[in-house]
């Protein structure tokens, strides 16, 4: 394993599947009522720039569940919001606990993290990427489709963190990924790029119900991303064309699967009736980050 997770790119494939079947088996025995202590006297802190549902209680949860505790930090409460360096503050926090997870504005903020920890740092969102709700997610595709090699991934919105970490996603495990977003709004240039490198397949086009055609998911996310406030409107009138609804769906494969990281606008980027449809996977999947970010935490810290 590497020793940071920043990137969905600092994985491997091997590792990956890893993550995923040790995911597995951990969900299967939690529907058991199994309990494990393989975290015990382990401390997780969290630490939060922004919002959060889905990422906060399930990495709680899972820190628990595995016999280990976690500790939440809203970085206005703790001395970072009062001008203490993340140099120092990441040099304390190695001294108490065993790994940080933040959820942070800038990327940078989880690199200079990095430089001064002795701790795995984890991300739970920056502006670039949200690996692990890609975990998840790519949990969430094998569970339903029984593979992920070979499938049609299809992106219809904002290319935002959570599609940066997709397309990365896509690349490692073999999907072809096509992206359907409006001009000013692609996904991160370096990260199409080193999806490439890696082999994977990247197409970014205008036309969200050419990206739909053949899709056997089909993915959006918010508009408005955390920071992205203040260009709401202008955002709304861009993102319109770019719904997913019942005729964007008729496009895709007969057993498409809807997706979305969640929380859902009905009525902006998705319909209430798609993303409350038969097709829809979304519960399952923000279930699936407990099962993958218990894998996780396993793998980076026992
Ligand atoms: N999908 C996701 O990360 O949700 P939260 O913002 O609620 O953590
Ligand atoms: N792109 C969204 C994801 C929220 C989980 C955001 O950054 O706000």
């Amino acid at each position: 394993m590497p020793p940071h997770l920043l990137s969905f790119a600092d994985l491997s494939y091997a590792e990956v599947i890893n993550i995923l079947d040790v995911a597995s088996d951990l969900k299967e025995k939690r529907a058991r009522g199994k309990t494990s202590n393989a975290l015990k006297n382990r401390t997780l802190a969290m630490l939060f720039e922004k919002s959060s549902t889905r990422t906060r209680i399930s990495f709680e949860v899972a820190m628990t569940e595995l016999g280990g505790h976690a500790v939440y930090l809203n970085y206005k409460d703790i001395q970072l919001g009062r001008g203490e360096s993340i140099a120092d503050t990441a040099r304390v926090m190695s001294r108490y606990v065993h790994a940080l997870m933040a959820r942070v504005y800038r990327h940078e903020t989880l690199v200079e993290f990095t430089k001064y920890s002795t701790v795995p740092i984890i991300n739970g969102l920056s502006d670039l990427e949200h690996p692990c709700q890609l975990l998840a997610d790519l949990l969430t595709i094998r569970e339903y489709k029984g593979k992920l090699k070979g499938l049609n991934f299809s992106w219809v919105g904002d290319g935002d963190n959570v599609c940066n970490s997709a397309i990365l996603a896509c690349a490692l495990t073999g999907m072809k990924m096509t992206v359907a977003c409006p001009q000013g709004y692609e996904p991160d240039k370096g990260i199409v790029n080193k999806a490439k490198e890696m082999g994977g397949i990247v197409s970014i086009t205008r036309d969200p119900l050419k990206a739909a055609k053949n899709a056997d998911i089909l993915y959006t996310d918010v508009w408005v991303s955390m920071g992205d406030e203040e260009e709401y409107d202008q955002r709304l009138r861009d993102f319109k064309p770019y719904q997913i609804n019942s005729k964007l769906l008729e496009q895709a494969r007969h057993d498409v699967m809807v997706l979305h990281c969640l929380p859902a606008h009905r009525g902006e980027e998705i319909t209430a009736e798609v993303v409350d449809g038969p097709h829809s996977a979304v519960f399952d999947q923000a279930e699936n980050r407990l099962h993958a970010q218990k894998a996780l935490l396993l793998e980076l810290l026992s």
